[in-house]
């Protein structure tokens, strides 16, 4: 990947960062570990986890990927919803129950959203980020994080002055770079003063239907991640076969088969990449020509805005034919909604 961007501390990093949500979705540790070194090998440097991910065994497996490469990276990593403690928390229980249950899919179903159930979530006080803090910075292996972002936080989590001191004293320390709010755009307030300065990193939701980067109206005031690019892409493919015309006529426009599955993902990319030109932009994956795609998709030569604004028209024209109950769903298949992540 050759495209970089430069965090507000100075340090470089890549345009594309990878999201760690999916690690330890696989089947196993090694598989995860390859997907993250394949990864890297295409010049990707920046890897968003969260203590949450994987009931906290993420950060572990990142830890292995980590060592002697350190300091050719940058992490963020989450506070503030806990995985379960005691034995539902232990990674080698789960990794146990988890391998027991594998053949029948049912069950694991049933133990994960039990699992699920024990998430404490909104957990921000002062001694809770410090704790988090240091099982992050245990589980990563490292010493510092580049960025420490509030997860799911509201407004009120965010603006207590002892939790901002809290963290800021972190920062004096080395321990933490930056400080952030990863939350939903929805929580994020209208008034860029509402929001302590500490927090110079904001990361949310932005994609061809959410449209937020554009909503925000301190945009350029702060440092962003984007996230959840490719949410609308199970909707969008399926309103492509619904109306064969739009998509004929667009296609036409834009000279783009718009009925080839592989061109609404890379539109999707294309798109976060214009919508938040100057930070960062988030993607999961499992698979390795998904992962390599991205990274072609980015380092191309970048859409121009007419061409964009003719996504954005063909993508209002899907929508306006969309009951509202039908919505834009999961990308990951028709009628699934995301978990929180
Ligand atoms: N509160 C927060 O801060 C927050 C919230 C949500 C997410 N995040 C971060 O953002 C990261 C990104 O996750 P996300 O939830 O936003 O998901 P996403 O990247 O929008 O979507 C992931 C899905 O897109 C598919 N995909 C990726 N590249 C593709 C391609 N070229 N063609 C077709 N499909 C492709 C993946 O399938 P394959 O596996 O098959 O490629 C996966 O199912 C997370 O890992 C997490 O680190 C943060």
């Amino acid at each position: 990947m050759r495209k970089h961007v430069l965090l507000p501390t100075n340090v470089e990093t890549s345009r594309l960062g990878f999201g760690c949500v999916q690690l330890t979705a696989h089947h196993n540790r090694k598989e995860a570990l390859s997907v993250l070194e394949h990864a890297f090998s295409l010049g990707i440097t920046h890897f968003d986890v969260a203590r949450a991910y994987g009931f906290g065994r993420a950060e572990g497996i990142l830890r292995e990927f980590l060592r002697r490469k350190r300091h050719t990276v940058t992490v963020a990593t989450k506070f503030g919803i806990e995985p379960p403690s005691g034995l539902a928390g232990n990674v080698r229980v789960i990794n146990a129950v988890k391998r027991v249950l594998r053949p029948f899919p049912g069950l694991l179903r049933q133990a994960k959203n039990r699992g699920a159930a024990m998430v404490k979530t909104g957990i921000f006080t002062p001694e809770s980020a410090l704790r988090s803090l240091e099982t992050s910075l245990r589980e990563l292996g490292t010493d510092y994080v580049d960025i420490f972002l509030l997860h799911e936080a509201t407004l009120a989590d965010a603006s207590a002055a002892p939790l901002v001191e809290t963290l800021l004293s972190q920062v004096a320390k080395g321990k933490i770079r930056q400080v952030g709010v990863a939350s939903d755009f929805r929580k994020f307030p209208r008034d860029a003063d509402l929001l302590p300065a500490a927090y110079e990193i904001l990361q949310f939701n932005d994609n061809v239907v959410d449209r937020s980067v554009g909503k925000l109206a301190y945009r350029d005031r702060r440092w962003l991640i984007t996230h959840s690019i490719f949410t609308p892409a199970g909707s969008l493919r399926k309103a492509v076969q619904a109306h064969p015309q739009i998509t004929r006529d667009y296609s036409l426009r834009m000279n783009i088969d718009l009925a080839e599955p592989s061109a609404i993902d890379s539109l999707l990319l294309r798109f976060a990449l214009w919508s938040n030109a100057n930070g960062i932009v988030l993607f999961s994956s499992k698979n390795p020509q998904h992962i390599a795609a991205n990274v072609r998709e980015a380092d191309s030569e970048p859409y121009d805005d007419a061409r964009m604004l003719q996504f954005l028209e063909f993508v209002d024209q899907l929508l306006a034919t969309m009951s509202p109950h039908q919505g834009v769903t999961d990308s990951r298949g028709p009628g699934t909604l995301r978990s929180p992540s």
